[in-house]
């Protein structure tokens, strides 16, 4: 009798231990890698908000952030190596990854998507963003109230800014507002006095606010010496800074002018009514639903999804959840 107790004892104290050693490693052990951008605030605010929730939550969590696509494809070929539970990267080409994520299917490692889909690879397990359609939308929405233009309001001139080529979303964006707002400049309503319509022209090169400058300089120089720019279509808010800089410089009134993000320098702006509007991408919200979702990629479960068809990334459709941006302007901004 004696013995069998003393077995039980062992048993109770052995599983006691095995379920003790399970929890740590539920919680401290799991490894999650996360490779963004450095190049805008918005990205330093997502990778911060990630990497503070992630450790609240008892991850380690190792973040690696780069400024070109070598850069970041060297960063992840690296962090692969320490094989993490999870990978979540924002790409700075979303269709520069191919190669690298070979190795992250070679390591069995669960690849997340951040606000901007990866393209062409089927190493991606899970895309988490905000609704790129509906910013879009919302851009051209806005446009379309201000300026009246369903009940006839026009002639009125306006000049499209785009983000940079190898951003998949930048295109997203400039593309559903340039269907929404195209019918308006076929009948001459919204006028492009430059005729750079087309993403080319329009295109920020990287995203780099500066890369506007010379662009917004050229445009007023060579079209609106006497003539008023009455819209500008900024893809987001530290673009539209730089827009306004230059306007203000050459003495031009504050034009009705979009952005993206939610940057504070864009809701002072906003405030001061400097910047008509902005397209706010909360960082704590896109930042819980993933947080949720790597939860979800460790633990081998099915994460909270509420797109299975519009992320198509060439070879497969990923599976996302979109979250739903919000109109920041002067009616109500200060509760922003
Ligand atoms: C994001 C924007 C951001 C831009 C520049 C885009 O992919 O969706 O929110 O402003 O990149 O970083």
């Amino acid at each position: 009798m004696k013995q069998i107790k003393f077995l039980l004892a062992a048993v109770i104290l052995l599983c006691t231990a095995v379920f003790a050693g399970c929890g740590a490693d539920n919680a401290g052990t799991k490894n999650i890698a996360i490779c963004f951008p450095n190049t805008t605030q918005s990205w330093q605010r997502n990778a911060a908000a990630l990497q503070e929730q992630l450790t609240a939550d008892g991850f380690t969590v190792d973040v690696k952030s780069s400024a070109t696509v070598e850069e970041q494809k060297q960063q992840i070929k690296d962090a692969l190596q320490a094989k993490p539970n999870c990978m979540v990267i924002g790409a700075i080409d979303s269709a520069a990854l191919v190669d690298v994520l070979e190795d992250a299917k070679t390591y069995n490692v669960p690849i997340i998507a951040f606000d901007r889909i990866i393209l062409n690879t089927d190493a991606v397990s899970y895309y988490a963003s905000f609704d790129n359609d509906a910013i879009g939308e919302a851009q051209a929405l806005y446009f379309e109230a201000a300026l009246n233009l369903r009940n006839g309001g026009g002639p009125y001139n306006i000049e499209f800014f785009a983000g940079g080529d190898a951003d998949n979303n930048a295109h997203i964006f400039f593309n559903t507002v340039m269907q929404m707002l195209d019918p308006y400049i076929k009948r001459g309503q919204l006028v492009c006095r430059s005729g750079q319509t087309d993403f080319n022209s329009a295109s920020v090169k990287d995203w780099q606010a500066e890369n506007a400058r010379p662009r917004i300089r050229e445009l007023l120089t060579n079209y609106y010496g006497g003539e008023t720019l009455h819209a500008i279509l900024a893809p987001n808010d530290e673009i539209a800074g730089v827009i306004l800089d230059e306007m203000q410089k050459a003495g031009k009134p504050v034009p009705l002018i979009s952005g993206l993000d939610g940057d504070p320098k864009a809701i002072e702006r906003i405030k001061n009514g400097q910047q008509t509007f902005t397209v706010a991408k909360d960082a704590d919200v896109l930042t819980a639903k993933c947080v949720r979702m790597i939860k979800a990629v460790v633990e081998g479960v099915q994460p909270d999804i509420n797109d299975v068809k519009n992320y198509n990334n060439g070879v497969k459709i990923v599976p996302a959840y979109l979250c739903t941006p919000q109109i920041i302007d002067k009616t109500n901004v200060q509760n922003y």
